[in-house]
């Protein structure tokens, strides 16, 4: 135990040098918002406007929050407190004593994570609730909490001292004591995973695998023009035949990516003994890990164990992979991918087993509850896709459930864009962290690029104004 403990720490202080030789995406640079903090103290009367610049379309969903003292980019108030999220009272439930707030959500490459984590930001925005979001709100990959790396708070929009951080749900690499630094102790842990073999596949379409290696066999001469432009079950595997043999190629979203974002070293990607070892610690840590294949099945789980309600976890179907190819691998080629993958293939079976030995013991009313989350979810796509033009979805009061409305601004919230979604909260979280600090923030509506000379920083890069 003591060598595999060891071996685990060796590993974090290597990942850093594997990862960033495998992940060579270039940022922006990301601009030092600490400046702000150094000469704070000297600015403290001084007003702080928000940027607003690059407005996106959606933005006629956010408006300025009335309610407080300050005027922030914030999802439009109105709609939420009118929506039924805090008029609903929970079922009395046997195993439920009140609903949790403290949640991290491991949010795992291609694997339904980005409907869940539309769940958990409605649920926050919704009961009002501190997010853990990302300091910077553009930028490539801006929406990660860590790039190839863990959670840190040098890392994430502070809060004013005296509140903790409730919900986290945006990418980020697992680690047990980096999370434990930033989530309160009662957090409870979620996690994602997806069958390996159809991971692979959507992963390889979805991140330009598949078209790397379509080019490098374009030129090998081993594809010709017509094999180009058609889908081709070759491509992937003549990979699979001989990874190795493609060692330009970028394998980082396709090779063990689930078992990475749980916090698998790549050096100990084949590790049978730490692979055993490390399922043993994600036992402990994740009350539960949702399996996208049955995500019903998970979301009713996910109900349970948070005690939350019905509304909560409705959802519309997000980022469904519109490049989709439909790919299928060979008997052969699945066994070389379960090699290749180990990782990933003993990740999933391990959590498909204790998911079902979860299911079992939660009775026979659980399928029922399924079922019956099933048709309300089915029946409130219909109505949030628009096919059904009525104001408002009512939901009758059933053994599982509370009556209760789904209005089109709940719709709006499930149907909304991550990215543009994520940008507003990151702002919001700033402005109240500025307001607490004392200063007066307002939405700053002119798009000019300004620089403030004093402070030698491109505010256009800046959520806050400082008027001088
Ligand atoms: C906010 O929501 C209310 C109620 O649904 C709506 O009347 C109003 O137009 C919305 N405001 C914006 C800016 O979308
Ligand atoms: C929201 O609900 C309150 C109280 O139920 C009501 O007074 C108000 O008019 C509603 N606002 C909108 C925009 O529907
Ligand atoms: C934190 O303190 C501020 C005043 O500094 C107060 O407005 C806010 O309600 C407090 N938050 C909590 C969760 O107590
Ligand atoms: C990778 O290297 C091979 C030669 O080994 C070359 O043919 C191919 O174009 C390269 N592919 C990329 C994406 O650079
Ligand atoms: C997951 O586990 C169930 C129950 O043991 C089994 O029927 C199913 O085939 C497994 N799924 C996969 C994809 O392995
Ligand atoms: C919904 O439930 C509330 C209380 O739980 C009840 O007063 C109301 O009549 C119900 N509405 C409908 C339309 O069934």
């Amino acid at each position: 135990m003591v060598v595999i403990a060891n071996s685990r720490f060796v590993s974090l202080r290597l990942r850093v040098v594997v990862v960033s030789a495998c992940y060579r995406i270039g940022f922006i640079a990301g601009f030092s918002i600490l400046a702000l903090f150094i000469t704070s103290q000297h600015i403290r009367q001084e007003t702080v406007y928000l940027s607003n610049h690059n407005a996106d379309s959606e933005s006629s969903v956010f408006s300025t929050n009335k309610n407080t003292g300050y005027k922030v980019n914030h999802l439009n108030t109105s709609a939420k407190l009118n929506s039924t999220y805090h008029v609903i009272k929970s079922m009395p439930n046997p195993i439920c004593k009140e609903k949790k707030t403290n949640v991290a959500f491991l949010k795992v490459h291609k694997a339904g994570s980005t409907t869940v984590m539309n769940i958990f930001l409605r649920y926050a925005v919704g009961n009002d609730l501190n997010i853990v979001l990302p300091k910077r709100w553009q930028g490539n990959g801006f929406n990660y909490l860590g790039y190839g790396k863990t959670l840190s708070r040098k890392n994430i929009v502070p809060l004013p001292s005296n509140e903790t951080y409730n919900i986290l749900c945006n990418h980020v690499i697992y680690d047990k004591n980096a999370f434990d630094d930033v989530m309160p102790p009662d957090s409870t842990y979620i996690g994602i995973i997806r069958d390996p073999a159809s991971h692979f596949i959507s992963a390889s379409v979805y991140y330009g695998f598949y078209r790397s290696l379509k080019n490098v066999l374009f030129h090998r001469n081993k594809l010709n023009f017509k094999d180009f432009n058609a889908k081709n079950e070759n491509v992937l595997s003549e990979f699979l035949k001989n990874p190795g043999d493609f060692r330009n190629v970028s394998t980082a979203f396709v090779r063990n990516r689930m078992s990475y974002d749980f916090g698998v070293n790549p050096l100990l990607f084949n590790n049978k003994n730490f692979i055993d070892y490390h399922l043993k610690q994600l036992d402990k840590d994740f009350k539960l890990v949702m399996i996208m294949e049955y995500f019903h099945e998970s979301l009713i789980l996910l109900k349970r164990i948070l005690c939350w309600e019905l509304k909560d976890i409705l959802y519309v179907p997000l980022n469904i992979n519109s490049r989709k190819i439909d790919l299928s691998l060979s008997t052969d080629d699945l066994q070389r991918l379960k090699r290749w993958n180990y990782a990933d293939f003993r990740l999933y079976n391990h959590f498909n087993n204790t998911f079902w030995k979860r299911v079992e013991k939660e009775g026979a009313t659980f399928h029922e509850e399924v079922n019956h989350f099933k048709e309300v979810q089915k029946k409130v796509t219909v109505f949030c896709l628009n096919l059904d033009q009525s104001r408002f979805f009512f939901v009758e009061k059933s053994r599982w459930n509370n009556n209760f409305t789904v209005v089109r601004e709940d719709c709006v919230f499930m149907t909304l864009k991550e990215l543009p979604l994520i940008k507003h909260l990151i702002i919001s979280a700033w402005g109240k962290y500025y307001s607490w600090l004392g200063y007066q923030v307002k939405d700053k509506t002119s798009s000019q690029t300004t620089t403030n000379t004093a402070m030698n920083i491109n505010l256009a890069h800046v959520p806050f104004v400082i008027q001088t």
